[in-house]
């Protein structure tokens, strides 16, 4: 059975329109759900619309309390008849209740090699610590801030023309290919989780 994919962003949305053209063409083999984001102007609630995909602004300043807008996500997800959720650029930190209920089901993707500079702003962050490596991570969402268990890393060389923008672009590129080919994993029931480390196994 194939299984469904469902996206929570915030903003521009390309990682979710990475995800969503491979699923569309075939390249992932499953189903699309829905598109949430916490914000009504976000440009990835256009792109899905324009790409025919059902989607629904849930704002968080329309909940008195965090509890009540992740429920109202949850519903939705779950309307929707959600397998994995891709938080694709999603600026909400969610809760362990929530989490719960997508255990090992929920990939995050890093602009940043974690453990390394987690949290916002990672491409920056890294870029004036000086590394000289740098890149992106895709994981399972645990209740640490980007900490759970690690599906793909990708690297990207700082070179001494870079800038935090030439940075972010470069990091992005790969972002978009590592969750892809997470998603597809995850898809094919290749992604096997023992405690902290992930196993990708063999088609
Ligand atoms: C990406 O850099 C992602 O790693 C980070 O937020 C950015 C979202 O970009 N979490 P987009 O909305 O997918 O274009």
């Amino acid at each position: 059975m194939k299984k469904k994919v469902s996206f929570l962003v915030s903003g521009r949305g390309s990682n979710f329109t990475a995800v969503a053209e491979k699923i569309i063409n075939g390249q992932i083999k499953a189903d699309l759900g829905v598109v949430i984001s916490n914000n009504k102007k976000a440009l990835a609630l256009e792109t899905a619309q324009k790409m025919g995909i059902a989607f629904r602004a849930i704002e968080h300043h329309d909940y008195l309390k965090r509890e009540d807008h992740e429920q109202e996500v949850l519903k939705v997800l779950k309307e929707y008849k959600t397998d994995l959720v891709v938080a694709a650029g999603y600026l909400r930190v969610l809760s362990a209740d929530f989490i719960k209920n997508y255990q090992n089901r929920i990939i995050n993707i890093h602009p940043a090699l974690l453990p390394s500079f987690p949290g916002l702003n990672a491409q920056k962050q890294a870029f004036d610590y000086g590394v000289k490596v740098t890149g992106c991570t895709s994981h399972f969402i645990d209740s640490g801030v980007d900490t759970g268990p690690i599906i793909l890393q990708e690297t990207v060389k700082v070179e001494s023309k870079d800038t935090p923008e030439t940075l972010s672009q470069k990091i992005l590129a790969k972002e978009h290919l590592i969750l892809s080919e997470s998603v597809k994993l995850f898809c094919e029931n290749r992604l096997k989780v023992e405690g902290r480390k992930i196993f990708l196994l063999k088609n």
